[in-house]
């Protein structure tokens, strides 16, 4: 639970808009109403719209104005985020059955219309880009970054190395490597991304870049520390699969104590930066808020 008044209210404010814009848009995106009910399945299936959240909060501080050009940037991060979670719970790949609370796409649809439901997310997403009202050179700034991120020099590398790794296992720095692949690349999207939109440079850019770096990191260790130490209920996904599949996880290669003392020095960093950002007179308040996600209950502690 977030604590901080301006983040809760901005969560608050913004997820509703997410949502608000999906519901809208995404069904008139689909012309089979099998795999418009299977992509909307798992959309709205629930999920806490991190990353399009960050990407909104990114502006906010830049102090560019939040429209519905970035909206729909946002809500585009969030169906290739959903993709990748469809085509993450497989068979062929983590096989789990349950996701946000309810049974996984396959497990609903069979595997034929998750993997397409999976595909027309993710080229969704980039038609969704492509028709916002931003000028083109945005338009293809936006476009290569999100490629580059989720793509075979990203994300779906990371999801081979994570896949192929399963059994052996990896050093340190080549964890390090696939965590932020896997995950880092498309939350480091956001601060890219923000920074393409921002029509302001009062901002020093690298600065929310090297925050969303961080976050990116904690934030895959976390979800490893979670499935030891969390439940179905509060996570919504099965937990203990990463030990039963023989993943390369944080506990599993620098054990819990180290993996939280990791947690914790991922958190330090984003504060740093965002101390950074707010000595050249940024309000990072806001951001600031989003860390409070990393924190560990009594009983995880
Ligand atoms: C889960 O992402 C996949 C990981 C990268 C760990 P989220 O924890 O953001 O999942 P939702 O969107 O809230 O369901
Ligand atoms: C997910 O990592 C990374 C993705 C790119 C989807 P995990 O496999 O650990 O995510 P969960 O635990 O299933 O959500
Ligand atoms: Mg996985
Ligand atoms: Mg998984
Ligand atoms: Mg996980």
């Amino acid at each position: 639970m977030i604590e901080n008044v301006e983040t809760q209210a901005f969560i608050q404010k913004y997820t509703k808009v997410l949502n608000q814009f999906l519901k809208e848009h995404l069904p008139d995106s689909v012309t089979n109403l099998s795999l418009s009910e299977s992509m909307q399945y798992s959309v709205f299936a629930g999920g806490k719209r991190l990353r399009p959240l960050l990407l909104l909060a990114m502006l906010q501080v830049s102090g560019t104005a939040i429209d519905t050009n970035s909206v729909q940037v946002a809500a585009a991060l969030e169906l290739l985020h959903t993709y990748s979670l469809i085509h993450d719970d497989l068979p062929a790949m983590d096989n789990d059955d349950l996701r946000r609370g309810l049974p996984t796409n396959h497990k609903k649809y069979g595997e034929a219309l998750a993997i397409l439901a999976g595909d027309g997310l993710l080229t969704l997403a980039f038609e969704w880009i492509a028709t916002t009202k931003f000028s083109p050179k945005v338009v293809s700034q936006l476009t290569y970054a999100l490629a580059h991120a989720a793509g075979p020099a990203g994300m779906v590398a990371g999801q081979a190395t994570d896949v192929l790794g399963e059994g052996k296992q990896l050093s340190f720095m080549q964890l390090k490597q696939l965590h932020k692949q896997k995950t880092g690349a498309l939350i480091t999207y956001t601060a890219q991304a923000a920074n393409i939109i921002a029509t302001t440079s009062s901002i020093n850019q690298k600065y929310l870049v090297t925050f969303a770096e961080n976050f990116g990191l904690a934030f895959q260790i976390y979800d490893d520390l979670e499935d030891v130490l969390s439940s179905e209920k509060a996570m919504g996904k099965a937990v203990h699969k990463d030990a039963e599949e023989h993943k390369n996880t944080y506990p599993s290669i620098r054990g819990l104590t180290q993996s939280k003392k990791d947690l914790m020095q991922c958190v330090m960093n984003c504060r740093e930066a965002l101390n950074k950002l707010q000595h050249n007179g940024n309000s990072t308040n806001l951001l600031q808020g989003f860390l409070e996600y990393f924190q560990l209950n009594e009983e995880e502690k």
